[in-house]
């Protein structure tokens, strides 16, 4: 297994470009088997976890490529309906192709995503919203097995606004006999881009970004050439890197307006960031303040973001507190930055940051993705060297980010565990 070997205190100065949106480019992938022509994917990051829905659109009988940046698709001849478990276990978000499988084949069998380490990750607000729409269920052997005859219209109320749950009705409705109208539906960003995707295939989907989506279901779905959003939870991070190092980046491609939440609880830490024409331009204040977050649905403070705020409140003036409301296990990196020299206390959901004057560089090891880009940043930040152990759950979500940060000055290199 990878691991990194950082060298910390170098100020990061220069641009760095963000890449696609990891959690942009996989639902809108997995909607590849509603279309009945080929489709073209752009800005698609290298990432692990764009390999795994590649191969997971070859197993259900799509034909790809997928070169510098580009996927191309081509329909199935026969499309499948079975998403193995071996595939879904290494990434959960397969559980996105039980809507569009239904939509295609009135049948999905799709293995039952496992839990992560951030938390149980169930999926039933998005069977129960299938259900209404005239799917039925059965679990055994550890797959979902699902069946229907033409999926129809319905209202669907949702009890929490599940970013992935919203996306699979999405897939789902696109194709189904009449109206469904989604209620307390995801608001963030990456829902709204597979809405526009969808509809740039011949979709009727109107409402995407605010909390009532309405979709007329159509007959049949075309393909299209679409370029997924710019990552903004990448952006998010690298905004951090430069405050966190006492530097200065040019964010290119920065989604400011997507970064609302993040961008005004930076500046409220005493961060400089400025949006210009090709992105964000983020320096480090004179001092970082201490702040409250609570992390929320958009266009609330992201949870995505949580970790890498956290380690900047690490070396905070003063103290602050971190409420993740989220997820139930989103806080596996608090032990590794105490270890790195942090003052934390977690008491339920909440983390108590007392600032420290430096960290000191230390072995860590990454729990999940988020986590693993946080123990980056505090070795970026912390005085001598940090190994940040099992980078593959880094791999899942950054393209390249040793080679970006070198790119302005890091002292990081990738090494064998
Ligand atoms: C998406 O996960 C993202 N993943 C996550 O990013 C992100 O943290 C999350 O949305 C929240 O913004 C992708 O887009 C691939 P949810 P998702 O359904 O769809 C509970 C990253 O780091 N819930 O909004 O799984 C669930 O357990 C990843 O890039 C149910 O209880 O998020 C969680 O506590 C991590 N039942 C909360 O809702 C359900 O049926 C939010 O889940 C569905 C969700």
């Amino acid at each position: 297994m990878d691991k990194l070997i950082i060298r910390g205190g170098k100020p990061l100065r220069g641009v760095i470009r963000v890449s696609g949106s990891k959690n942009a480019a996989l639902p809108i992938l997995l909607a590849a088997p509603l279309l009945s022509s080929p489709a073209t994917f752009r800005n698609v990051p290298k990432l692990r976890d764009i390999d795994t829905t590649v191969k997971l659109l070859d197993i259900l009988g799509l034909s790809t490529h997928f070169e510098n940046g580009v996927v191309k698709v081509e329909p199935a001849r026969e499309l499948k309906f079975e998403a193995p478990y071996e595939l879904v276990k290494t990434m959960r978000a397969s559980a996105l192709c039980l809507g569009p499988l239904l939509a295609r084949l009135c049948r999905a069998r799709v293995a039952l995503p496992g839990g992560c380490a951030i938390g149980a990750r169930p999926v039933n607000l998005h069977l129960t919203a299938l259900e209404k729409m005239g799917a039925a269920f059965n679990l055994e052997g550890g797959y979902i097995d699902g069946r229907c005859k033409r999926l129809t219209g319905a209202r669907i109320v949702f009890d929490f606004p599940t970013v992935g749950g919203t996306e699979n009705l999405l897939m789902a409705a696109s194709l189904a006999k009449g109206e469904t109208v989604l209620e307390n539906a995801a608001r963030e960003p990456e829902v709204v881009d597979l809405a526009n995707f969808l509809n740039a295939c011949g979709a009727r989907i109107s409402g995407q970004g605010t909390t009532v989506i309405t979709i007329e279901g159509v007959d049949e779905l075309h393909g299209a050439d679409y370029a997924v959003m710019p990552d903004r939870i990448e952006a998010g991070t690298y905004l951090v890197a430069a405050a966190i190092t006492g530097g200065e980046l040019l964010v290119k491609n920065c989604p400011v307006d997507e970064l609302d939440a993040v961008i005004s609880k930076l500046r409220e830490m005493g961060v400089t960031i400025e949006p210009t024409k090709e992105g964000a331009i983020a320096r480090a204040g004179a001092e970082t303040l201490g702040a409250d977050v609570t992390t929320l649905p958009y266009p609330g403070f992201p949870t995505d973001m949580q970790a890498q705020i956290m380690t900047l409140m690490c070396l905070a003036k003063g103290s602050g507190t971190i409420k993740e409301t989220i997820f139930e296990n989103r806080f596996m990196h608090v032990q590794e930055l105490v270890r790195l020299g942090a003052k934390i206390k977690v008491s339920s959901q909440t983390a108590f940051v007392r600032g420290v004057p430096e960290l000191a560089g230390a072995p860590v090891m990454a729990s999940d993705l988020r986590a693993s880009a946080s123990l980056v940043l505090a070795g970026l930040a912390a005085k001598g060297v940090t190994e940040v152990a099992r980078v593959y759950h880094l791999d899942r979500g950054y393209e390249a980010m040793e080679v970006k940060l070198r790119g302005v000055g890091a002292d990081i290199e990738r090494g064998k565990e």
